[in-house]
């Protein structure tokens, strides 16, 4: 194999993946859209993580919150990513980090909730409402829903951080099931 051949391939491996993304965003009608780092510190802070505690970060992106939220020592962080790119990237990341994160390729939809203490969202109001169901269905009393920009119309919120523009923060909304 020639030296174009190979760059060929790795064109058309990375052609491949963004077009899947993109399809992936398409249907899923949420794209891949990191939360702030500022945002996602504030996140962290409102969940107060304790020793023991599993997170869950739905559409988990690049991980950035699950890696953020590993900086409480001896929680678990589990993330579900639907796109191959950030999902790459966030395999990427466990990997440079030494996370001891679970990143599954998987749509969150089908995933068991019914352990998690701390659930992260950054999604879009549509699915936040059909979340809503899951959540009361599924978890247990006490978790908390920590949710970037997006409520949940059908619940009401224990408590409310609006935008801040000085500060460069988006509302943030804490539901406790
Ligand atoms: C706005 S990004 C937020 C990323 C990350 N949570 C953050 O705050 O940095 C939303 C991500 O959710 C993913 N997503 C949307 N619906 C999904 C589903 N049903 N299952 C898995 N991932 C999904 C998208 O592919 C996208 O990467």
């Amino acid at each position: 194999m020639s030296f174009a051949d190979f760059i060929a391939i790795i064109m058309l491996v990375i052609v491949s993946l963004m077009l899947a993304t993109a399809f992936v965003s398409l249907f899923l009608r949420i794209p891949y859209v990191p939360s702030s780092t500022r945002a996602a510190k504030q996140m962290i802070k409102i969940a107060a993580l304790k020793k023991g505690n599993i997170v869950y970060d739905l559409g988990c992106g690049d991980g950035k919150l699950l890696f953020e939220a590993e900086k409480t020592k001896n929680i678990t962080a589990r993330g579900f990513e639907a796109a191959p790119i950030p999902y790459l990237l966030a395999q990427l990341k466990k990997w440079i980090f030494g996370s001891k994160a679970t990143v599954r390729m998987q749509n969150f939809f089908r995933a068991d909730l019914s352990d998690a203490d701390v659930i992260f969202c950054y999604l879009g109001t549509d699915i936040m409402t059909r979340l809503a169901e899951k959540f009361e269905k599924e978890c247990k009393k006490g978790t908390k829903i920590i949710s970037n920009t997006f409520q949940m119309p059908s619940l009401t919120p224990t408590k409310v951080w609006r935008k801040d523009k000085k500060k460069k923060l988006p509302s943030i909304y804490l539901y406790q099931i």
